[in-house]
């Protein structure tokens, strides 16, 4: 059926065809994405970022992949700074938004919102991170960097570590590992595994999952750890957080159990879950997974915007 013209709110929007259309498109687009080679492919149109949630990586990373293929960007960084500040609806935000631009991507603190947005908007809406719903554009990417590491998803063994309740991140890579046949291992601190419904999902697809309690037997064995921070803002009570906060550690110390080949992701910004001696070493795979954002969102606004793949 193809992307273009199409919004992209849940992972589960695309197939896995789809996916590996959009990881092989992104593998053409580094060059591009490094500034050694030009690209018109946007040109003359216009991308809307929508964040009323902090962000560094995602904003910038779609701003440098629209401005790379030649386009152009209009956004929105600060909500206070924006007409929300004074009252107005997601409604009607979306609704003018989409006579400003080609595409709206979206950030918001409400799970649920990138739906309704899609719903109002003319244009597609690409959801860059729902409350603790969904972040799909990072799946890509997530699933970019192990490709690369291993020159394959099939057969690998990937640990999801830390937050999996709030972390929007995990819920939409757990579910497209299981697309790919992956096995995972998660671990979370008491209080902090996946929501039931994500439960359920992985089920419905056959998903192999082992839960382990402790940090050291989720990285042995396993070819990729992905680590996640404790989403403090999403906590409704701070007493709860302090309770887990600090609770696991990515170190040098941990890693000396693990594969020679083990790769250590995150979705970033880290907040001490992974100590700064861990860059160093060949497991450090977070800096290079940021930079694959631009190719691979490259890629998808090439894909959403023109349907061709650059
Ligand atoms: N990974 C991610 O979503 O980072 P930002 O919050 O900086 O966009």
């Amino acid at each position: 059926m193809g992307l273009k013209g199409r919004d992209l709110i849940s992972i589960r929007d695309l197939s896995r065809e789809e996916i590996e259309e959009v990881l092989k498109a992104s593998r053409r687009m580094i060059p591009i994405a490094e500034g050694t080679k030009p690209s018109s492919a946007l040109e003359g149109k216009i991308l809307t970022l929508a964040f009323f949630e902090p962000s560094t990586r995602t904003r910038l990373s779609f701003e440098s992949a629209a401005t790379r293929l030649g386009g152009h960007c209009v956004s929105i960084s600060d909500a206070a700074q924006s007409s929300v500040r004074k009252g107005e609806s997601l409604y009607d935000t979306v609704h003018m938004l989409s006579s400003y631009g080609d595409a709206i991507v979206l950030r918001h603190p409400n799970e649920g919102s990138a739906r309704l947005a899609a719903q109002t908007s003319e244009k597609p809406v690409i959801n860059a991170g729902d409350g603790a719903g969904q972040h799909p554009s990072q799946t890509l990417l997530d699933l970019a960097t192990m490709h690369e590491a291993f020159g394959t998803l099939s057969g690998l063994r990937v640990a999801l570590l830390g937050d999996l309740k709030y972390g929007r991140t995990v819920h939409s890579l757990a579910h497209a590992l299981a697309m790919f046949g992956v096995e995972l291992v998660v671990s979370s601190p008491p209080g902090l595994g996946l929501p039931e419904e994500v439960r359920e999902h992985l089920d419905q697809l056959g998903a192999r999952v082992t839960e382990v309690d402790q940090i050291h037997r989720a990285v042995r064995d396993v070819d990729v750890l992905y680590v996640t921070r404790i989403q403090k803002e999403r906590f409704g009570d701070l007493a709860e957080y302090e309770k887990v906060a600090g609770s696991y550690r990515i170190d040098r110390a941990v890693l000396a159990g693990a594969k020679p080949r083990l790769i250590v992701m995150h979705p970033l910004p880290r907040t001490g879950e992974i100590a700064p001696e861990v860059d160093a070493t060949p497991h450090a795979a977070y800096f290079r997974q940021a930079f694959l954002g631009v190719p691979v969102r490259m890629a998808l606004l090439s894909l959403i915007l023109t349907g061709k793949a650059g």
